[in-house]
């Protein structure tokens, strides 16, 4: 028999334990380091082992998962789970027929104030009935038909954020507290990630995740998902005194008591509250933390609730109201490539069309071949779309089951396409890239196509009206190769395309025109250098401040500006080497493009001005010359040896006698990020900020 100390600490070390997964999984907030919960864990597995008669059902050891079952036994529900009545309108609308009925239903006229409702969201993922009693779970149970479920406690006891003990003196007899297991979008992102290293299977998406685990006849593999909860009813409940009177006064007590209560819910009169609340959760939507498939309203008092009543399986006080799906099923016709800017091949796939997110999508991104891969998405699939937001369709998984017999081939872009779709040039993947590129550049029209239409986009040159319809037309028809061309454009050639007046043609040409005085920003941008974005771009004008010197530019010059590294330095390099693109350059200074020059930033005195750095080991990502110009650039010497007079050793992988001596002598050891964390101070001390 276990001592009365034994026992004692057995009880703390649980009620401890509960305490921190509940901050850390229900509150968000961890209260200690994980070493020290896994010290407090293993010190109470230890205690149990050696005292098995203290074995308990909300014991935390319990989470982590027993023996693998061959079937889960079957549960008959004390009280059905019901569903939920979905309406059919999905615009707000919706609210107000639920409201409508509502008050028919009570007997209200326009008289009579308003109906008290709560709003709360529609979690997507598995329905779980938990039964505390005496303040301990004792069994949990998926919903089934509603009126028998299975049972899957072993599981359940797996979601951390589920209390094993309701924080409640003293405890009900009874209370079952319903709710949804679902699973978290960065948990599910993070699982997945973690299976694709292992070489494992992925999930599908979040709910299947969820549903999934819980469906699992290992626990321990259950464990291994993360799971959350939250509640939002109630089943069975006896002996709770006081209980509540209303939907929303039992969500915060259950809250009270431990149980995980979403925080996007809210009480208030009539129909225009339940707008006010589905607005801003559909507005809000992509920015949640987990998938949800609508809001749910009810009849926020239990009196009124049980005056309602049902319909069949369906409360009459309650009704869902659903966003448009994300995702929907539909068949792939085929798949086929996009050539980009940069000439890279993006696989898409040709879709039967499908009402999703709130719009008919007949494509979808297949971003590249690893992706193809590993979704293994062949012509003839049913897959999985989604599209949330605003962001661009995009292909989820394949539905195997339903692959067609015989099985379609693999789909490989380099097969399907060894030559460029748009030009014939040859494709290409490199070793350490993800894209297959088409090796034509400008030749290529699409590249042609797509550098022009950035050339004259809004941030770059910004001339108005030259769309892709125009664009395609001056490709196509060979009256514009290169940017440069489009300075050479006159009002006959223009009034001769398709859908251009002679008024539309005019304006262009003054757009055009306008466009000639630019920034040096805007041009650098405006070339379309790979890796030169726009923000580099500023940054290159800002601190080099003529075209010229640009183009002269070194790699050391180069990678003294801010954020340019070996990279974006090597493209710069590269693009100025190309006789043809400083053709490009001429014609078009030669054309009038003009901007204002400066003799660029001058740096100030610099952080590292009159300091002595040494450099030891290989740094991560910068090799030493790039090191060495950028300590330079802040005003720094780079030395060979180390002496008191050391400011800094900048030491990496491999540092050899520097760095004993920099620890001998007490001189301060940076590694690379501390260096460049140094320099981004400096480069934010730049005075002479210039306009351009
Ligand atoms: S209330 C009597 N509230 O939707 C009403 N259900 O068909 C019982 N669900 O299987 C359900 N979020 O899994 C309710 N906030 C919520 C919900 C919710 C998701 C699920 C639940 C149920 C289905 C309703």
């Amino acid at each position: 028999m276990a001592s009365p100390e034994v026992l004692a600490r057995v009880h703390a070390l649980r009620r401890e334990i509960e305490r921190h997964n509940h901050a850390y999984y229900v509150l968000d907030q961890p209260t200690i380091p994980d070493a020290e919960y896994d010290r407090l864990f293993r010190q109470l597995q230890a205690l149990e082992a050696d005292h098995p008669e203290l074995a308990a059902a909300d014991s935390p050891t319990r989470r982590i998962g027993g023996k693998p079952l061959d079937a889960f036994p079957k549960v008959r529900h004390a009280v059905p789970m019901l569903s939920i009545r979905t309406e059919t309108d999905t615009e707000a609308s919706g609210a107000q027929a639920f409201d409508a009925r509502v008050r028919k239903e009570l007997g209200l006229d326009e008289r009579d104030p308003p109906v008290d409702y709560s709003a709360e969201l529609k979690f997507d993922g598995l329905a779980i009935n938990l039964r505390y009693e005496h303040g301990v779970l004792v069994q949990a149970a998926t919903r089934g038909d509603g009126e028998t479920g299975e049972e899957v406690t072993q599981n359940i006891r797996t979601v951390h954020a589920i209390p094993l003990r309701l924080n409640v003196q003293p405890p009900p007899a009874v209370l079952e507290v319903r709710g949804e297991v679902f699973m978290r979008r960065d948990d599910f992102e993070r699982y997945n990630a973690k299976q694709r290293e292992a070489g494992k299977p992925t999930l599908v998406n979040p709910r299947n995740g969820a549903a999934g685990s819980i469906r699992q006849l290992d626990p321990k593999l259950a464990a291994q998902r993360p799971l959350s909860f939250f509640a939002y009813g109630l089943g069975e409940v006896r002996g709770w005194d006081p209980a509540p009177t209303t939907h929303s006064g039992t969500l915060d007590a259950l809250e009270k008591m431990g149980v995980p209560v979403c925080a996007e819910r809210m009480t208030g009169p009539g129909a225009s509250a339940l707008i006010a609340f589905h607005d801003d959760i559909a507005a809000r939507r992509d920015q949640l933390p987990f998938d949800i498939d609508g809001v749910v309203y009810k009849v926020n008092r239990f009196d009124l609730q049980r005056e309602l009543g049902f319909v069949t399986r369906e409360p009459r006080w309650a009704v869902a109201h659903k966003y448009p799906a994300q995702e929907e099923m539909t068949v792939v016709e085929a798949i086929e490539v996009q050539v980009g800017r940069t000439g890279a091949l993006t696989p898409v796939a040709r879709l039967a069309p499908v009402f999703v997110g709130g719009v008919t999508v007949t494509n979808a991104t297949l971003h590249n071949q690893d992706e193809i891969d590993r979704k293994d998405v062949r012509v003839g699939d049913t897959v999985i779309v989604r599209r949330a937001g605003d962001v661009i369709p995009e292909v989820v998984a394949a539905v195997i089951d339903r692959r067609p017999e015989p099985a379609p081939p693999r789909f490989d872009i380099l097969q399907s396409y060894p030559t460029c779709p748009e030009c014939g040039s040859h494709v290409v993947r490199l070793d350490d890239e993800a894209a297959v590129r088409c090796t034509g550049g400008l030749y290529c029209p699409a590249q042609r196509k797509q550098a022009l239409l950035h050339f004259a986009s809004r941030r770059a040159m910004d001339i108005e009206g030259l769309g892709d319809k125009l664009v395609d037309q001056l490709v196509d028809r060979g009256l514009v190769h290169t940017p440069a061309d489009v300075y050479g454009l006159g009002l006959d050639t223009l009034a001769g395309l398709e859908r251009m007046a002679e008024k539309s043609a005019a304006n262009l040409l003054a757009a055009i025109e306008a466009s000639k005085a630019t920034t040096l920003a805007r041009f650098i941008f405006a070339l379309g250098i790979r890796n030169v974005g726009e923000t580099t771009a500023k940054d290159l004008a800002r601190h080099v401040g003529s075209l010229d010197k640009l183009i002269a530019a070194t790699e050391a010059d180069l990678l003294a500006v801010r954020d340019v590294g070996p990279i974006v330095a090597q493209s710069i390099i590269q693009f100025f080497a190309e006789p043809h693109n400083l053709d490009v350059v001429n014609t078009l200074r030669a054309a009038g493009v003009h901007w204002s020059e400066t003799a660029g930033v001058q740096q100030s005195a610099g952080i590292l001005a009159g300091k002595t750095l040494v450099l030891t080991g290989t740094l991560p990502t910068l090799t030493r010359d790039a090191a060495k110009e950028k300590i330079e650039a802040a005003g720094g010497k780079v030395a060979g040896s180390v002496s008191k007079k050391t400011y800094y050793v900048v030491a990496g992988e491999e540092a050899g006698s520097k760095l004993t001596k920099a620890q001998e002598l007490g001189v301060a050891i940076l590694d690379e990020a501390g260096l460049l964390s140094l320099l981004a101070a400096n480069n934010n001390n730049e005075q002479h900020v210039l306009d351009f």
